[in-house]
């Protein structure tokens, strides 16, 4: 292996010269050179110069084929015109203002109502998801009065103190284990963690704690965990249980949401939680989040209640903030009306990209296996994530597995083959990320070919 990385630092360092240089001054001023550690892959992150569609260009001027698309949220690609356009002829009108209401918000908002199909639901904006879901964590807490929440091992919702416990499989205590200093220990206890699509483990802990349980937060398509999409079951039998032991059911749909059809995908399961956090699609490349549910629960937050009673969901220098409203509404808009030919078209870019990677890594004798794809109720996903399982018996069907370093070889999907994709003109993020519209069958041959070179790599050096 350390050949292997050896071969691939010196190759990625002869193309990216001008992107070592600018990475040694953003060291001297920001802590590990940059603000969000996915991006700071070594042995340094390229630099980008511009974007457009399927494709990142480098200060280099290095062209590489992308899929972290702005972390997920560009689901046209980059840039996309539709979107520039618009927004670059409504800022010369003078419309660029925060601080004050504008009507591109309510649209917004309709439409999100529209998308839990619910005609009494109401939706309050924020600016990041990490912010939604830490909002409808408290909106389940002080509409309950309880104090525990419970969540899924592997499932991440960002970084709010509720929510910091069981993201990353940690040796020795599984998906148990805190995911940061600087939490008082009384939150981290009151954070429970069950297992993605494990009725039984969910009826254990919903029996053993369930009149103590403010909400359970779940991603119906399982992202950051390992791209699997829950199954009708489960989901069906994560609303009745709370619904029984009166749990604010939250669905978080940040990944998911506008990804498989312009709804979330809790329409495609027929299952409706009591509150749906929504972000990164629905921004159109902006940062713009939202917390949907019933009016009964959303209420939760209204001045009316009187400063004990009611949740601080409110603020944010930047919520609603006007270019974003509309940036998001424009995205939405063309989504809506676009379904019947984008989705399919993601899907099916989804699925070859897949097969024809297992396919790559099979015929040079590469042990490995591609998550996102559907299942019964989700027809079809334009994500994709790489595993190299270490035994032959080893399915990667379930956090657990996907990040336990005892079963997968992590070292080889987080940084060997993001480097030798990156030599070969594509970018990934756990070994793999998300089709957009704007990909065409071109690049995803580019795209299929870089893993075949990837693959041989793999082979010569360590098999
Ligand atoms: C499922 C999920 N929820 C919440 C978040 C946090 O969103 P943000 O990065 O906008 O704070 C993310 C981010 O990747 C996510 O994937």
């Amino acid at each position: 292996m350390d050949r292997l990385r050896g071969h691939l630092v010196k190759e990625y360092r002869k193309k990216t010269v001008k992107s070592r240089a600018i990475f040694r001054r953003a060291e001297k001023v920001m802590i590990e050179g940059g603000s969000h550690t996915i991006r700071l892959w070594r042995p340094y992150p390229f630099f980008a110069a511009s974007a457009e569609g399927p494709a990142v260009r480098d200060i280099d001027g290095n062209t590489y084929i992308d899929y972290w698309q702005g972390h997920y949220a560009n689901i046209l690609g980059h840039n996309p015109r539709l979107v520039r356009r618009k927004i670059a002829a409504w800022l010369t009108r003078g419309a660029l203002h925060t601080g004050f209401e504008a009507g591109h918000q309510i649209e917004l908002a309709e439409t999100l109502v529209r998308a839990v199909g619910g005609k009494d639901a109401k939706v309050r904006f924020t600016t990041s998801g990490t912010l939604a879901t830490m909002y409808a964590v408290m909106l389940a807490q002080g509409l309950t009065g309880r104090d525990l929440v419970l969540k899924i091992g592997g499932g991440w919702h960002g970084a709010s103190p509720y929510l910091l416990k069981g993201v990353k499989f940690h040796a020795g205590e599984g998906f148990e284990g805190r995911e940061s200093a600087g939490l008082l220990d009384d939150i981290v206890r009151r954070t429970l963690v069950t297992r993605f699509n494990d009725c039984d483990d969910l009826r254990r802990v919903v029996g053993e704690h369930g009149d103590r349980i403010a909400c359970f937060i779940v991603e119906p398509f399982l992202g950051v965990g390992g791209f699997l999409p829950a199954t009708r079951e489960y989901l069906e039998l994560a609303r009745s249980l709370t619904a029984k032991h009166g749990i604010i059911l939250v669905f978080d749909e940040i990944i998911s949401g506008f990804r498989f059809r312009p709804t979330g995908v809790q329409t495609l399961y027929g299952v409706k939680p009591d509150l749906t956090a929504f972000g990164k699609i629905i921004g159109g490349g902006h940062a713009v989040a939202a917390v949907v549910g019933p009016r009964a629960v959303m209420e939760g937050c209204e001045r009316a209640r009187g400063l004990r009673a009611r949740v601080l969901f409110e603020g944010g220098t930047f919520s609603s903030h006007s270019e974003y409203m509309r940036a998001g509404l424009i995205m939405l808009g063309h989504l809506v009306r676009g379904a019947a030919t984008i989705y399919p078209k993601l899907a099916r870019s989804g699925e070859r990209l897949r097969r024809a990677i297992e396919r790559a890594f099979a015929g040079e004798g590469v042990p490995a296996v591609c998550t996102g794809y559907g299942n019964d109720v989700v027809p079809g996903s334009s994500l994709f994530m790489v595993h190299f399982p270490r035994g032959n018996d080893t399915a990667c069907d379930r956090p657990e597995i996907i990040h336990d370093e005892r079963r997968v070889d992590l070292a080889l999907r987080e940084e060997i083959l993001k480097l030798a994709l990156l030599v070969h003109g594509v970018n990934v993020v756990h070994g793999g990320g998300a089709v957009s519209a704007a990909h065409r069958e071109r690049d995803i041959d580019a795209t299929v070919a870089a893993y075949g070179e990837a693959a041989r790599l793999f082979k010569k050096f360590l098999y």
